[in-house]
């Protein structure tokens, strides 16, 4: 087949750009060329049509709603396997069998614990800290506890940082939990299965045996399948680029989880529950659907939106139901805040402005309320949503470190600042 090209016209020079086709999804035109030949940038401030990269791991389809891991629709996932499944073939490309399953369960139990050293390092924490900002800095910290498998050109080293990175955020997050409500921490159980020992150390106290509701660990179970991972999103993308340098995966993640904080992305779970207890009252949907639609006014519908969902969020789907086995399990059905979220999908998935804008619920909208059902406070929810999606950051950071064409990121720049100037002497200024 002949190469399909691209032609530029720029002052009447013309130049041709090679089109790449992938598996499925838009066609990308290579302009790694574009700068030699015509000493231009191109300009994509919020990178609206920039592909940073070929990857191998997750697709989605923005009109269809679909999201594949590995090409496994995100549905069958979600059914068939538990996250620990869905961690093996992120990692490793293909769904583990029943041998493969039982050695990597083992493998990630082995590696639960943390450093005891590492627990002084939280008490230099307020306890009022956001437990966020405890996760950007415990996870940062762990490049000063296991630097004995940080050369990233070694796929060994990497295999096992990424196994030890898995296996200890839950008990990180948990021991954020923790230290802000002043209880001990609690060691992990090898007995449990990866959810259930992170319901246990959230949960559990020295006093007595915690028993995981095992409808709750499914649940959970499900809520981090459905984070795992979301191509190349802000965090995702941060992840990459701070890679791109060489430093350490550990350093990645925490920045990774510094940008998932932000309410446009994964803080957008904790905004959505604190715009429902401010709303507080179904009567009160309408006011704020026309704030929301007010362009004078700064006030978004959390939970609502996306970059490239624009039909529909599968997992907003999949949360929706979680959500409503969760609250059934535990008699909520008449949660207040429940029915408020609801009343306020209803009226806007029928108003104008929301169809127009193509704006639907995404995956925040539900999760915030199961999550608060589960137990968990609401400056926790992001902390989740990092535990689940450092298996994506990882997966994607490997992909980078082991890509042929892999480079260090340096996007360039549109400069409209001071035309250049001299320093006029300090009596004239
Ligand atoms: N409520 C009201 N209006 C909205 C909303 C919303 N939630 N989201 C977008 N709009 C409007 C914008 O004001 C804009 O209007 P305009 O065209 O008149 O200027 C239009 O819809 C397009 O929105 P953008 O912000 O330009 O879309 P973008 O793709 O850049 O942003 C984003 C997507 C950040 C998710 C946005 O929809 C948003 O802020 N949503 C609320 C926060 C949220 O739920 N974030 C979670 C995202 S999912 C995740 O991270 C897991």
């Amino acid at each position: 087949m002949t190469q399909r090209t691209a032609t530029l016209t720029v002052d009447g020079n013309t130049s041709e750009y090679p089109v790449m086709s992938g598996t499925h999804g838009n066609d990308v035109i290579d302009i790694r060329s574009l700068g030699g030949k015509t000493g231009m940038f191109t300009y994509d401030s919020g990178f609206l049509s920039t592909s940073s990269c070929q990857s191998r791991i997750t697709f989605i389809d923005g009109d269809k709603g679909e999201l594949l891991y590995r090409g496994y629709p995100i549905e069958q996932l979600a059914e068939n396997c538990n996250f620990l499944e869905v961690t093996y073939l992120l990692k490793n490309g293909e769904l583990p069998n029943a041998a493969q399953k039982s050695d990597f369960e083992n493998t990630i139990k082995n590696h639960t614990m943390v450093h005891e050293q590492l627990v002084k390092f939280f008490q230099g924490f307020r306890r009022d800290a956001h437990p966020m900002a405890v996760m950007v800095g415990v996870v940062g910290a762990l490049s000063a506890f296991y630097h004995d498998a940080m050369d990233t050109s070694d796929a060994e080293h990497r295999s096992i940082s990424f196994n030890r990175i898995v296996a200890k955020i839950p008990t990180i997050v948990a021991m954020a939990y923790k230290y802000s409500m002043g209880q001990p921490f609690m060691y992990p159980r090898n007995d449990l299965d990866y959810t259930a020992n992170f319901m246990h150390m959230m949960f559990g106290t020295p006093c007595e045996e915690y028993k995981p509701n095992p409808v709750l660990v499914r649940a959970l179970d499900v809520i981090f399948t459905l984070h795992a991972d979301h191509e190349q999103n802000a965090s995702t993308s941060t992840v990459r680029l701070a890679g791109s340098s060489g430093a350490n995966p550990f350093a990645c993640i925490a920045a990774g989880i510094a940008c998932l904080w932000g309410p446009s992305h994964g803080g957008a779970n904790e905004a959505c529950l604190t715009m429902l207890e401010e709303i507080g009252d179904v009567s009160r949907v309408g006011e704020y659907i026309k704030r929301a639609k007010d362009k004078n006014d700064s006030f978004k519908l959390m939970g609502f939106g996306h970059r490239v969902y624009k039909n529909f969020d599968p997992r907003a789907k999949l949360m929706g139901k979680v959500c409503a086995e969760v609250l059934g399990e535990l008699g909520l059905e008449n949660d207040r805040l429940f029915k408020l979220a609801k009343e306020l999908e209803k009226i806007a998935l029928e108003d104008d402005y929301f169809v127009q804008k193509k704006l639907y619920p995404n995956v925040d909208f539900y999760s915030g309320i199961v999550q608060r059902a589960l137990g968990i406070p609401t400056s926790m929810f992001t902390c989740i949503f990092a535990l689940a999606r450092t298996v994506g950051w990882m997966t994607q950071w490997e992909e980078m470190v082991t890509d042929p064409e892999y480079k260090i990121g340096r996007p360039r720049q549109l400069y409209i600042g001071a035309a250049r100037r001299d320093v006029p002497p300090i009596t004239k200024r």
